[in-house]
């Protein structure tokens, strides 16, 4: 069994997803705005499934998504993280900010924590890869205010997907220069 670790940042803690995070997960992803370019609105029902997929990533992968919450207030403010599954392009930085806390540089400082932490604890990985819809440009600009940069194109989950990627070496010049 994998134990989730917790992270903290100057303004947030990364900590595993909890039963108790559902409501807020169900506020946030109920979201037309917030999911304009993830698949839409998902009911109680399919962000529970989320979740449940979410913990079993980090169980089947040794990595996966942390929940998000503001130190200041202790709100869930989003969820962050890492992903990776089979086929796909590489161990995934995500980031889902709910929006009321949207342009605060949250996105920014979770992933950086994230990508971090997967450097560190896996000596041999190579990079991190980011995988974004070309019509997403708040995670596009994201990936590159991270210092990821577009490497090619993919058809996965049946729609064709940016592939953005920062390497090791990169991220240990980069990481130190990041502000949230
Ligand atoms: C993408 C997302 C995580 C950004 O979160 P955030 O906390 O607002 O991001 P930050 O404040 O750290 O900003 C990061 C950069 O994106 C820019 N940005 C934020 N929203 C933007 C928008 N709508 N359009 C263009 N750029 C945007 C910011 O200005 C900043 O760039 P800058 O430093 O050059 O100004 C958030 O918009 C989100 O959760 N969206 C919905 C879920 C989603 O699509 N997730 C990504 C799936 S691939």
């Amino acid at each position: 069994m994998t134990t989730i670790p917790t992270l903290t940042t100057d303004r947030l803690i990364l900590r595993p997803i909890a039963r108790a995070d559902l409501d807020a997960y169900a506020e946030i992803w109920s979201d037309e705005e917030f999911t304009r370019h993830i698949g839409g609105p998902s009911d109680r029902h399919g962000t529970w499934h989320n979740l449940a997929g979410n913990i079993g990533c980090w169980t089947l992968e040794g990595v996966g998504p942390w929940s998000v919450v503001e130190r200041a207030t202790g709100t869930l403010i989003g969820r962050a993280g890492l992903w990776n599954e089979p086929g796909w392009p590489g161990i995934e930085a995500v980031w889902f900010i709910g929006r009321p806390w949207w342009g605060h540089g949250f996105g920014t400082e979770a992933a950086t924590a994230a990508i971090g932490w997967a450097f560190d604890e896996y000596p041999d990985l190579p990079e991190v890869v980011s995988v974004i819809r070309a019509t997403n440009a708040a995670s596009i600009r994201l990936a590159e205010r991270l210092g990821m940069h577009l490497t090619r194109t993919e058809r996965l989950h049946g729609a064709e997907k940016g592939i953005y990627a920062i390497a090791r070496s990169e991220w240990v010049s980069r990481a130190p220069t990041i502000e949230a």
